[in-house]
């Protein structure tokens, strides 16, 4: 089977070094790929966004499976490109990929198939927000979301009043995201433990689902500025059976049906974002992919062939694919920023400590892992930094504890100028016993 990854980050390397291992891979693609997909294939000179590129490009290979890892092709319709082309796509449709291009979608969704999420209201008029943002229907604090993508920078947590005018006008009057702020939505915020969960989709069946949290913050202990996410650590030491089987039940699985009836079924990684609260779970969003930096954490736990579940997932045929099993040993992710990120920063310093091969039984026997994201090779083939988010070491363990120290121990052999990293990632509560 010939496969292609679409995209070029930490989660796409992740993709490909896993689907690199199943058995019915005989050549890896990816598009436009990075320095660690290079590693495993061929990367294509093609843009995740040039849909005609990729379609081309996926044609002319011969290609059997093609992958999508980002939100932003499949909301612009590659996977129904590639279909038309007759290519087995992993990822939703463009109407099925609203479940994350529009969080009023989302909610109207979630509504119908009952699924709770937080008290919200949708706007498309600034007054009308701001109207509300100072009565009393108003649960404050409040967090005010803009309905499209915003590079996910579109959601602005609001402690004060104030902040949540200061959002609105943002969004709607200064027209910070451009038509992805013209509808935003109004949620309450909720507080309590934030998980991502992760389950493969073909339309109709979900697989057993696995969950990892996310460090969204750049500074240790949740402060500072907002990124793509600095670390993850699953299963969560609050994670359980029974509660995977009641989020896949009660929250994912109802939406896949709903999604069926609308006549847009869903067909790809289904990733539910929840808050544990003491009322219950809440679904704080829904999004068409897998997470980043997340599945640098769960690919290690795939125990089944994923190329198989995902081709199985592409044709519908999910029950008849090998049952998806996700290893328990823990996994813990740190990410390695450049100096500045999420704001400005410096790129093409060299990178040195890259030379420590991985555990590739990293699963089974612990072990670390390095999946690189903004990393290029110069013209002397060295490689060097390309990006906020340069890379994200993998520690497999026994415990928490050991994969963590794992995973440290990989980050600190690695250097570059103004290289950062959050020190606090696992810790906390997830050191209590599981
Ligand atoms: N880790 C959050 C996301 O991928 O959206």
């Amino acid at each position: 089977m010939r496969v292609l990854v679409i995209g070029s980050g930490g989660r796409e390397h992740a993709l490909a070094w896993r689907l690199r291992q199943s058995p019915g891979v005989t050549e890896l693609l990816a598009a436009p790929g990075n320095y660690g997909t290079a590693q495993l294939g061929t990367n294509l000179p093609v843009s995740e966004t040039d849909l005609d590129g990729i379609v081309a490009a996926a044609v002319s290979h011969a290609v059997d499976l093609a992958v999508v890892g980002p939100e932003v092709p499949l909301a612009l319709g590659l996977a129904d490109r590639l279909a038309g082309a007759g290519i087995a796509v992993f990822g939703p449709s463009q109407a099925a990929a609203r479940l994350e291009s529009s969080k009023s979608f989302a909610r109207d969704i979630m509504d119908a198939a009952g699924v709770p999420g937080p008290n919200y209201r949708v706007f498309d008029d600034p007054d009308a927000a701001l109207d509300y943002i100072d009565s009393d229907a108003a649960n404050r604090p409040l967090v005010v979301k803009a309905d499209g993508l915003a590079a996910g920078k579109g959601v602005a947590m609001c402690a004060t009043p104030d902040d949540a005018r200061a959002a609105v006008q943002a969004c709607m009057e200064q027209g910070i995201f451009g038509a992805a702020g013209t509808t935003i939505v109004v949620e309450d915020w909720i507080r309590g433990q934030e998980v991502s969960v992760f389950g493969f989709t073909d339309g109709v069946n979900l697989s057993a689902v696995a969950a990892a949290t996310d460090y969204k913050r750049a500074g240790d202990g949740d402060t500072g500025p907002n990124t793509g996410g600095m670390g993850s650590y699953g299963p969560p030491h609050f994670w359980n059976d029974a509660l995977a089987e009641q989020i896949r039940r009660d929250f994912m699985l109802p939406v896949i049906a709903e999604m069926g009836r609308r006549g847009c079924p869903y067909r790809g990684a289904l990733y539910c974002g929840l808050m544990l609260t003491d009322a219950g779970p809440r679904v704080l969003e829904f999004n068409c992919r897998f997470g980043d930096p997340e599945t640098q954490v769960i690919m290690p736990q795939l125990l089944t062939d994923p190329a198989a579940v995902m081709r199985a997932c592409a044709n519908g045929s999910l029950d008849d694919a090998p049952p998806v099993e996700w290893s328990a040993r823990p996994t813990v992710g740190v990410v390695l920023a450049s100096g500045g990120y999420p704001g400005p920063y410096d790129t093409g310093y060299p990178v040195s400590g890259l030379d420590w091969a991985d555990d590739a039984a990293a699963t089974e026997t612990g072990g670390s892992l390095v999946f690189y994201a903004g990393i290029n090779a110069d013209a002397d083939h060295r490689p060097v930094t390309a990006g906020g988010r340069v890379l994200c070491a993998v520690g497999c363990g026994a415990s928490v504890a050991e994969a963590r120290r794992l995973a440290y121990r990989r980050i600190d052999g690695i250097s570059f100028t103004g290289a950062y990293c959050r020190r606090d990632i696992a810790e906390l509560p997830a050191l209590a016993p599981r």
